[in-house]
């Protein structure tokens, strides 16, 4: 049997666009009834410990998803084991990880607009200095992004 598909997303602070992702991936994931391990990090520490920001929060509770108790951590090497997937909101942060996967690990790295198809190779613009139409516009794309890949997830298995 294949291993239990394991996706993590990562951004810079995960406090904005990665935790958006993976509540609109924990509830794609849950529509389609599949069974897999989720988690968000971040490639930088400056916010490691904290709540998503607020605005991130906002958007979620109206989208009827709550995200308040979600903390932000750092992405290490042992997530390139331990998921299968690694999703990148952007391409700063898929080239650092693509710097710190350890040459014997099978994840699988990608952006998340990759998935999407008519996207690929497009970046989650980053909301966190705009105003809150940034991040409905960010909870727009992190959907997009998580239900294509909960779809092409599901035919696989
Ligand atoms: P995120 O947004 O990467 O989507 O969580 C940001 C959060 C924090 C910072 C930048 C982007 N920052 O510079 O602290």
């Amino acid at each position: 049997m294949a291993k239990k598909p394991a996706v993590l997303f990562v951004c810079l602070g995960n406090i904005c666009r990665s935790p958006l992702a993976e509540a609109a991936f924990r509830r794609a994931v849950a529509k389609l009834d599949l069974d897999v391990e989720i988690d968000s990090a971040g490639t930088g520490r400056w916010h490691v410990g904290e709540p998503p920001d607020g605005r991130a929060q906002a958007i979620a509770r109206r989208h009827g998803v709550e995200i308040g108790p979600y903390r932000a951590r750092q992405v290490t090497r042992e997530d390139f084991h331990r998921f299968t997937h690694i999703v990148a909101l952007d391409h700063v942060n898929l080239a650092v990880l693509e710097g710190m996967r350890p040459p014997d690990a099978a994840v699988h790295l990608s952006l998340l607009l990759d998935h999407v198809e008519g996207r690929r190779g497009q970046a989650v613009a980053d909301p966190y200095y705009g105003g809150d139409e940034g991040f409905a516009m960010t909870w727009a794309d992190v959907t997009s992004g998580a239900e294509a890949l909960a779809r092409r997830l599901a035919t696989r298995e």
